[in-house]
């Protein structure tokens, strides 16, 4: 057997999969940000999202405003977009939103949702853990669920269901990874291979 050795505190090999939270601004249209700190937790209220947002920015500044967000499921066709979400501030770059994926409205909240997302979450924060240190740790009821009408044809096995809906994971290293092991690119790589947004 291998030895079990010390390494830096880190997440590398617990995969995590990617959302885009969306928030609508003040103006009535959408804003898209990407994430990995974003975990599951359960309460008699029922299933609850626990999502981890750094330094400040606009997401964060929604969030707050508005008590309501989305988390889509990043797929690998949403993945150069996401990945260009993900690394352009929206603070600091007002025309962020001229690229848009098909934007949907929420069936329960008033939320932005994204069409080509196989799982949309609808979120209302229920309480909000400032850490003291710039970071906040949102815990929220899910409010509703949309999933792609195929991922619920349960005649097809679940693992190839897994397979179409192609969620992307980091899982660690500052790569992208498929759900079957593919290399996807580096933070800020696949933003150069984006087609079919609008502008
Ligand atoms: C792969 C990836 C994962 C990210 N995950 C998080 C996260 O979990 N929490 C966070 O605060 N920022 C995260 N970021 C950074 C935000 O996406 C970034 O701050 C972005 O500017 C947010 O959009 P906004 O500035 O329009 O709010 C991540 C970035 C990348 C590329």
């Amino acid at each position: 057997m291998m030895a079990k050795v010390k390494t830096k505190i880190g997440n590398d090999y617990c995969p995590q999969a990617l959302f885009l939270y969306g928030t609508k601004q003040e103006d009535g249209q959408p804003h898209f940000g990407l994430f990995c700190w974003f975990g599951y937790y359960h309460s008699s209220e029922g299933l609850g999202v626990m999502a981890c947002i750094g330094e400040e920015k606009q997401t964060k500044d929604l969030i707050r405003k508005n008590g309501v967000f989305s988390a889509n499921l990043v797929s690998e066709q949403l993945l150069p977009l996401a990945d260009y979400y993900g690394c352009t501030c929206g603070r600091t770059t007002p025309d962020k939103m001229k690229r848009l994926p098909t934007v949907e409205w929420g069936q329960v909240l008033d939320v932005p949702t994204i069409a080509e997302s196989p799982v949309s979450f609808e979120l209302e924060v229920k309480k909000t853990i400032p850490m003291g240190d710039g970071s906040d740790i949102f815990l929220c009821l899910i409010r509703n669920v949309t999933q792609d009408e195929q991922l619920l044809d349960t005649t097809i096995p679940f693992t190839e269901r897994l397979m179409q809906a192609a969620p992307v994971l980091a899982p660690g290293d500052e790569t992208y990874s498929s759900i079957d092991g593919r290399y996807l690119g580096k933070w800020g790589e696949p933003m150069k291979n984006m087609v079919n947004t609008k502008e």
